[in-house]
């Protein structure tokens, strides 16, 4: 059984040591809390500095995020992927801006209302920012509880879930929430590691650890079956006409929804297929020549894409259903990472031109 008081102090003098001077700790303020915690959602804290940093200089706070345009705010997540968390903050803001006088809401309560914010994140923008007794139950945390206790059940199903977030609640330190939670998760993030061996030597909470008695930590969590990832073949066009190039946008809804691609369609098409494909969009000239190939993994799926280098004449490219643009375009638009490849070819090919 863990002891709360001193594992509480245990492992808030290791915070009080060791936590990393993030710029969300050294400034604290609840909108950088909030920013910070949807960034750090599906991405790793190093990949999130810069953009943090880029994000709250372009868009300071709720009022800014709220007016933003759609354009500007896509642009600034360039590259973090799960678009849709950006598009959600810009949601929350404008209901901080109609409810809530332009400021977070300071409950749990009211947070969960909020979109893009689930019970992970609500607890962490209460307890960080405004130091509410609160779990913040994240993979980094059910890690190192389902250590502390060697609890062997199944820790993503909502007992197991329920069962982690209960012991957080009876040991969390009522003085300092917010310090307690990014401890746990600074424990899981640097000495209770995922994937080969933890660091039991330099954790400061040994002494409360079953799992570490029991000299099995990497027993600890039971996780569920990893799903085989689904892999997509598509073929990308990287379509000119003199100096401009074509661009389509996705579907509202689904993968990277509504942003834009270069045309891509799915399946891996022949030369002789993409040929009657320009044709049916009325290009009855183009040049086809082979492009790069690329290969981009998202959680649930792979895309293998081939590409080809298309060159049109003037005839029809108003009907074709695509937009064209001009070489500003590819620093300016906002086009996700899977495209990075066919985006510098472009660039190469624009340069060309
Ligand atoms: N991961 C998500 N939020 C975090 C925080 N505040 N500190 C450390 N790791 C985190």
């Amino acid at each position: 059984m863990i002891e709360p008081a001193s594992f509480s102090d245990q492992l808030l003098a290791f915070y009080d040591e060791h936590a990393r001077a993030l710029p969300f700790r050294i400034r604290p303020h609840p909108y950088y809390t909030w920013i910070s915690e949807i960034m750090l959602q599906q991405t790793r804290m190093e990949t999130v500095l810069p953009y943090f940093e880029r994000f709250i200089q372009a868009i300071p706070d709720v009022p800014a995020l709220a007016s933003v345009s759609e354009e500007q705010l896509l642009k600034l997540w360039e590259g973090l992927g799960y678009y849709s968390r950006a598009r959600n903050l810009q949601q929350a803001a404008r209901r901080m801006m109609s409810d809530h006088g332009g400021e977070l809401p300071d409950t749990v309560e009211e947070l969960l209302k909020l979109p893009g914010i689930g019970p992970y994140t609500a607890g962490a923008i209460a307890s960080i920012a405004f130091h509410r007794v609160v779990p913040a139950v994240d993979g980094n945390v059910i890690r190192v509880f389902s250590r502390l206790m060697a609890y062997g059940g199944p820790v993503m199903s909502a007992p197991g879930k329920r069962y982690i977030t209960e012991a957080v609640q009876s040991v969390m330190s009522k003085e300092r929430p917010g310090d307690f939670n990014q401890a746990v998760m600074e424990l899981g993030a640097t000495i209770c590691l995922p994937n080969g061996a933890p660091l039991c030597q330099a954790c400061p909470v040994r002494e409360h650890c079953l799992a570490f008695s029991e000299g099995n930590p990497l027993a600890y969590p039971v996780l569920p079956a990893k799903k085989e990832r689904r892999i997509e073949q598509h073929t990308v066009f990287l379509i000119l006409q003199g100096n401009r190039f074509a661009i389509e946008r996705r579907p509202r809804r689904g993968l990277l929804a509504g942003l834009h691609q270069f045309p891509m369609r799915p399946g891996d098409l022949t030369r002789a297929e993409v040929s009657d494909l320009l044709a049916d969009l009325g290009f009855t000239e183009a040049r086809i020549e082979d492009g790069p190939g690329a290969r981009h993994i998202f959680s649930h799926v792979e895309w293998q894409m081939s590409s080809y280098i298309i060159r049109v004449s003037t005839d029809r490219i108003a009907e074709s259903g695509f937009e064209w643009e001009d070489q500003t375009a590819l620093s300016d638009l906002t086009l996700p990472t899977a495209f990075a490849v066919f985006r510098r070819e472009m660039e190469k090919l624009m340069g060309e031109a």
